[in-house]
């Protein structure tokens, strides 16, 4: 029987724990984390439930007699990459990427400028983030970025109390959301209209909260052509709509503003608070491959605002020993077999955000997923797997209770799961999610003493 460990436990690591469970591998699944299923729990906003039930699938896989999960075991902390090889013929980094794309601009460390990163993994309850604070009794919130996280961004600030009420947004941010005094969000892109990498559904979104007004200013929209891609084209015309649209008074403003790049994020009094936003205004050009390009003009305004949040991607961070590409973030790899300078590396596989870059949606990873373990089986058809010294299941669940005091089994998980969504229950909430590591430790392996290694 051959043995793969699958470090992430997000979708990239669940799509391809059921290729391989299907191919007859047995599959040990890691995650830093006491919990599974990475930025669908933590990324994915909270008042897209919908979106979350794809977890369902996961579980699914996750009932498969081969299968284990080891949540609390950091790769590079409590296991080695080397240490893994010596269990197991294959191992897929699944990992993702866990930090933010840096702008690179003065004042971008000011108290009251944070990242997508903190904020996302804020109100989603991350244990690492739990603690954070941000300044949200400050009217005025600049988003950087034009993708669907600076939605997401955008949205949480905007919604309502009652609309937060229902969903499973952690109960520290639930608070500071009801008492936040943002009233005004500038969503700030630095090209045009028609390049935003907003979809359809998101930005429509934005046009439905209850108490926000969206306002795009028409001059934005004068001679922009026609884009040749359905999204875009899609985006134009909601854009276009918002712009038609006369303001309802209501007591927040989303306003999309194009063509400006951050220049120095601006700040005031002893502590250097953010208090604004310089910026260029920029022009399109045509760039040698075809794509618009944003330019400046060499005109420039100040945003006033108390709260920058920079949503321009995510990035992977290198784990010691695996081959990692600095220029890109993501891990070395030729469709998914990982490489170094000596071609690829035997067993080592990567798959999802930390394969490809961060882009794509949950479905995207499926693809993903499959073409690294298609690699891995044609790869194990030749022979040319790990060459594991200890292969052997018992022996991993010894080495990691010694090694790993909080280790989190399955059978761990579900008894979080079930308390979490005990918890929400009166309140008609999907779970109250727990998220101190202590506590999630302490649910997790009252349960998992009761069962067997699953
Ligand atoms: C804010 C946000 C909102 C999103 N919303 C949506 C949405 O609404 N709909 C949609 O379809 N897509 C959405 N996406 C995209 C979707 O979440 C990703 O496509 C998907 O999660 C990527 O999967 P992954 O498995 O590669 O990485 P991840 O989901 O990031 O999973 C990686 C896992 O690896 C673990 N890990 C990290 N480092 C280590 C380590 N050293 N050792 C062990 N484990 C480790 C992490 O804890 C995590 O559980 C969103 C993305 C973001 C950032
Ligand atoms: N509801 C959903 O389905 C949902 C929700 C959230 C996320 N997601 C998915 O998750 C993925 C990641 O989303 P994302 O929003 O993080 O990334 P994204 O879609 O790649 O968007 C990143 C944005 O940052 C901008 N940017 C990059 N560098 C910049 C800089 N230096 N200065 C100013 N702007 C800069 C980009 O502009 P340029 O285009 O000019 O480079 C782009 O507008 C996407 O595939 C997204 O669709 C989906």
């Amino acid at each position: 029987m051959k043995r793969a460990a699958i470090i992430g436990a997000g979708p990239s690591g669940f799509y391809a724990a059921d290729q391989l469970l299907k191919a007859e591998f047995e599959v040990d699944m890691y995650d830093a984390l006491h919990t599974p299923f990475g930025l669908v729990r933590f990324g994915v906003a909270p008042d897209h439930p919908k979106i979350k039930s794809v977890t369902r699938v996961y579980e699914k896989t996750a009932q498969h007699p081969g299968f284990r999960f080891f949540g609390g075991v950091r790769l590079g902390e409590h296991v080695t990459r080397c240490e893994l090889l010596e269990r197991y013929h294959a191992v897929v980094y699944a990992y993702g990427t866990m930090t933010d794309n840096r702008l690179g601009i003065p004042g971008e460390d000011r108290p009251g400028s944070h990242s997508a990163t903190e904020f996302v993994a804020w109100y989603n309850g991350h244990p690492d983030y739990a603690d954070r604070r941000f300044d949200l009794d400050r009217e005025r919130a600049v988003v950087i970025g034009n993708g669907n996280v600076a939605i997401d961004l955008a949205r949480m600030l905007m919604l309502a109390p009652d609309e937060l009420a229902s969903t499973d947004t952690a109960d520290h941010a639930l608070g500071a959301l009801r008492a936040a005094s943002v009233t005004d969000v500038v969503l700030l892109g630095r090209r045009g209209p028609a390049e935003a990498a907003f979809t359809n559904p998101e930005l429509r979104e934005l046009g439905a909260l209850a108490r926000t007004d969206v306002l795009v200013d028409p001059a934005q929209l004068d001679g922009v052509a026609e884009p040749d891609d359905a999204t875009r084209r899609r985006n134009l015309e909601i854009l276009r709509d918002y712009a038609c649209r006369t303001p309802g008074g209501r007591t927040h403003r989303i306003e999309l503003r194009f063509l400006r790049s951050p220049l120095e994020v601006l700040g005031d009094g002893e502590d250097g608070r953010v208090r604004g936003l310089r910026v260029a205004i920029n022009r399109l050009v045509t760039a040698a491959d075809g794509r618009m390009r944003a330019e400046p003009t060499g005109e420039e305004e100040t945003i006033e605002c108390g709260l920058v949040l920079r949503s321009i991607g995510y990035r992977g961070v290198p784990v010691e020993g695996i081959p990692f590409d600095e220029r890109r973030g993501l891990i070395r790899n030729e469709g998914g077999r990982v490489c170094d300078d000596d071609g690829p590396c035997r067993g080592e596989y990567a798959a999802g955000w930390i394969k490809r870059g961060p882009s794509g949606v949950i479905g995207t990873n499926k693809k993903c997923s499959a073409d690294t373990v298609a690699r891995l089986l044609a790869d194990a058809d030749a022979d040319k797997l790990g060459d594991p010294a200890a292969p052997d299941d018992a022996g991993v669940l010894e080495w990691l209770d010694a090694r790993v005091p909080g280790l989190v089994t399955w059978a761990g998980w579900q008894a979080i799961d079930a308390y979490e969504r005990s918890l929400g229950e009166p309140a008609g909430r999907p779970r109250v999610k727990l998220v101190r590591p202590e506590q999630l430790i302490e649910v997790g392996r009252a349960e998992a003493k009761k069962c067997t290694c699953k």
